[in-house]
């Protein structure tokens, strides 16, 4: 039937003007899942994001959100590709990834032939496995020191330079704000829940006081030495002090919660949380700026962590040609700059930090372009599809620190240890 509507028409006047109504509207639209966890307003823009791909293609776009935890996502995932689910058809996935779901994932590189190019070639490059494109960045991510700009004036202080620094401002300012009258008022806020999240918080405390990456890029085990003792020491002096004791449980999404309500002077947190902040129903709007995270003593360079997300096409996909294309469409221009705009994700295209619309509505994302270009990578690539265990290995280890289970000194020796025995005769 199909062939003989087809050779019906063909030559024919008709066909220029039929041809032209059936591409506006194709005869086979098809409906694409796309599974991404849920932190901050990804999950309210999402519709506005992909409206333009479902109006130009005819498809139809379900998002499925995921819980907030990249470490819970990462292990539903695993399980999801490892069955075969031919149910999902796009996982967004976070920069660490790559290595460990390469197989599951549609080659990439020849579609995004031209587009690649466009993306700044490091994000590029950590998305490749043996040559083959896994997934397409859609965001880049690189944390911030956001602090109350009121609060500090009214003290007379400057942004802190070191984490000391930070601990006695924020101690000071805590104090006296307590005594009038602001009973809920905390010094600094961060992620401390045995999480991905926290893996991020101390490799910056333990890089920023001269204590390596954990592992090294070429594969050494660096983390039992006295720098990041004292890394994580400094770290768990803030836990019932200048940091409430629940911050042991906190994911990004509740240091946010607590800095958003105004009970907070200090907080880390990724760019997602600069629009919310400065957003009509948050009690900080305007009263807060960022800077770059703090360095542990002279001679020291801060160091923030490389985070990121990414689009990838599973192999299990029933509707694979359709999938790249909103793949493309996700990390391509159009997409990247309504994401800035409406989320203050930093993009990866490397012209979008030049947009003059995106520098109006969030003047973090140019300033933060050097940040995320200097930002230290975690050591997935290094360790492969071993990186997930060396990653909950490291953050028990601080997790334990922090909750007064061990010292620091004896919680790295042990990581060694462990990593050592994870690793055999080669990651
Ligand atoms: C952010 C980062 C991601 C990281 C996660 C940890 O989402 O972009 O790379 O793994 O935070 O919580």
């Amino acid at each position: 039937m199909t062939f003989k509507f087809k050779s019906l028409i063909a030559g024919s006047v008709m066909a220029a003007a039929l041809s032209t109504a059936f591409s506006a509207v194709p005869a086979s639209a098809e409906e694409i899942t796309y599974v991404s966890g849920a932190v901050g307003k990804a999950v309210e823009n999402f519709a506005a994001l992909v409206k333009p791909w479902e109006e130009k293609t005819g498809n139809k776009v379900t998002l499925v959100p995921m819980p907030a935890s990249t470490s819970d996502q990462f292990g539903q995932y695993r399980l999801w590709l490892a069955a075969g689910n031919s149910d999902i058809d796009l996982y967004q996935t976070d920069v660490i990834w790559a290595p460990q779901l390469a197989d599951h994932f549609v080659d990439l590189s020849a579609a995004a032939k031209d587009l690649a190019p466009q993306h700044f070639p490091s994000i590029i490059q950590s998305q490749t496995v043996n040559g083959k494109l896994v997934a397409l960045p859609i965001f880049t991510d690189a944390p911030a020191l956001y602090y109350r700009k009121d609060l500090l004036e009214k003290y007379g202080k400057q942004p802190p330079k070191t984490w000391d620094e930070l601990a006695a401002t924020a101690k000071e300012i805590q104090d006296k704000e307590r005594e009038a009258g602001a009973k809920d008022l905390w010094g600094f806020v961060w992620q401390g829940n045995a999480y991905e999240g926290l893996t991020c918080d101390a490799l910056e405390w333990v890089k920023s006081f001269g204590g390596g990456q954990i592992v090294e890029p070429d594969g050494k085990i660096s983390i039992n030495n006295e720098k990041a003792a004292k890394a994580l020491e400094t770290a768990k002096s803030w836990v019932g002090t200048i940091s409430p004791e629940g911050v042991l449980s906190y994911q990004e999404e509740e240091a946010r919660g607590l800095w958003q309500s105004g009970n907070a002077v200090f907080m880390r947190n990724w760019p997602y949380a600069y629009t919310l902040g400065n957003g009509d129903d948050s009690k900080v709007k305007g009263k807060f700026d960022v800077t770059t995270l703090p360095v542990g003593g002279e001679g020291d360079t801060s160091a923030a962590t490389l985070g990121g997300w990414n689009v990838a096409v599973s192999k299990y996909s029933k509707h694979q040609e359709a999938a790249i294309s909103l793949a493309m469409y996700l990390a391509g221009p159009e997409a990247q700059k309504q994401r800035a705009i409406a989320e203050s994700n930093l993009p990866t295209i490397i012209s979008l930090y030049d947009d003059a619309d995106i520098a109006k509505a969030q003047p973090i994302i140019p300033q933060w372009k050097n940040v995320f270009l200097n930002a230290v990578p975690r050591p997935s690539a290094p360790t492969l599809g071993k990186y997930n265990e060396v990653s909950s290995k490291f953050w028990s280890a601080v997790h334990d620190t922090l909750s007064g289970n061990g010292s620091a000194a004896d919680n790295l020796a042990k990581l060694e240890a462990d990593l050592t025995d994870l690793k055999g005769d080669q990651w």
